[in-house]
């Protein structure tokens, strides 16, 4: 039986890249899991109860787009967060912001641009979603390098003419995984006029929007963009540290979205009537937010403290992104391991191959998740494992 040629290339995932390159190596000590970064601290206590008192509603279809009162708390959190008006027709809950992610692919890249195949460009390292998005909806990734030189974001100054001619979504992070850098409004603004001259459509994944060092994060939302250019994706998997609970949302403007939802009526999988119930209150509350950000901010004084003169904690997100010493990623990840227990992931294995290039192969990524004394104790071994 023939299989589609367009996924043959794909490499294997970064997890299990992440076992093969550990296989048959023992953990030097008790293992620190700083490989996956799946939120690891409290999400309010009133969501289980909540889930159970709403559970009859798994007894019915739910509204594809979500429920009204989703949608309406949704947009009173943009209202308050971006200080952006936006009406529901221009919202859609997703089953996380992988769901959207995909989808925004296979809605609103178009057969041809400008006589030829269209282009996708994705940041490099990314979210590795966006690529195969662009894969199913028939288009060509092009891979924009982010590293220290271009301040970890695509360097908009550097993109090949062709590719932006040829361009029907540009994928932007931010703040990044897994660099944990945070496009400022100049950025951002400047990204608005290419996609106007060039006439492509931002897609950005602000998933991490929440977690920040120093400042929240500017959205896409608030750079002045024709509301059809932009699209933003949100997600409550880190928000409100609940991954499992896969509630997300697009917003975009009211053509892009009726596309959107068009595809979702006949293909998509709406958000459960309970679970829309239980993100409707999570997006009107922000104590929680504000208690899981402060642990952050100051897990990333711990980082600061301890990775002084090596590395930095991000502008945004959960990761520290480490330079390794000699900068071989995977030399260091197993070292790790075998002397120290810590499980970090290469950078490069989020990353493609491009122009004879693989950006992250001299970081590793780090997962700042877990409680702080662990993660204190996980730091401190991999300083003195990497720079003894
Ligand atoms: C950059 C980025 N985007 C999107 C996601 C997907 O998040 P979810 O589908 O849980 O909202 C992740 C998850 O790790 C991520 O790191």
């Amino acid at each position: 039986m023939d299989y589609p040629e367009r996924f043959e290339n794909l490499p294997a995932y970064a997890f299990p890249r992440l076992r093969a390159l550990l296989d048959g190596i023992e953990p030097g000590r008790d293992p620190v899991a700083m490989s996956i970064g799946e939120p690891r601290h409290a999400s309010p206590d009133w969501v289980g109860p909540m889930l159970a008192e709403k559970a009859a509603g798994f007894a019915k279809y739910p509204p594809n787009p979500g429920p009204p009162a989703l949608l309406d708390a949704v947009a009173a959190w943009i209202a308050r967060r971006y200080g952006a008006e936006v009406g529901t027709d221009r919202l859609m809950a997703l089953n996380g912001s992988r769901e959207g992610l995909f989808a925004v692919s296979m809605a609103l890249v178009p057969e041809r641009k400008a006589g030829a195949a269209p282009t996708v460009l994705v940041p490099n390292p990314f979210y590795q979603v966006y690529a195969v998005g662009a894969l199913a909806a028939a288009a060509e990734p092009v891979f924009l390098p982010c590293t220290e030189g271009t301040g970890n974001l695509p360097d908009l100054d550097a993109i090949p003419r062709d590719a932006l001619d040829r361009c029907a979504l540009f994928f932007l992070c931010s703040p990044s995984n897994p660099q944990g850098a945070v496009a400022p409004m100049g950025y951002l603004r400047r990204l608005a006029a290419l996609a106007e001259r060039h006439d492509f459509r931002v897609v950005c994944d602000e998933c991490y929007s929440e977690i920040w060092r120093d400042a929240p994060p500017p959205g896409i939302l608030q750079a002045g963009a024709d509301p059809e250019r932009v699209v933003a994706i949100h997600s409550l998997s880190k928000r409100s540290n609940l991954p499992g609970l896969r509630s997300g949302f697009a917003v975009a403007g009211p053509e892009t979205m009726r596309r959107l939802r068009r595809l979702r009526d006949y293909a998509g999988a709406p958000l459960p009537g309970p679970i829309a119930e239980v993100s409707a209150r999570l997006w009107g509350d922000e104590a929680h937010v504000e208690a899981s950000r402060a642990r952050y901010q100051a897990k990333f004084a711990l980082a600061d403290r301890i990775m002084e003169g090596i590395a930095r904690s991000p502008e945004g997100g959960f990761f520290l992104w480490l330079p390794v010493p000699g900068g071989d990623a995977e030399a260091a990840v197993r070292r790790l391991w075998a002397e120290e227990g810590v499980l970090g992931l290469p950078g490069n294995f989020l990353a493609r191959e491009a122009g004879g290039e693989t950006p992250g192969r001299g970081h590793v990524r780090l997962a700042l998740v877990a409680g702080e004394d662990e993660l204190e104790d996980g730091l401190g071994r991999v300083r003195r494992c990497l720079w003894k």
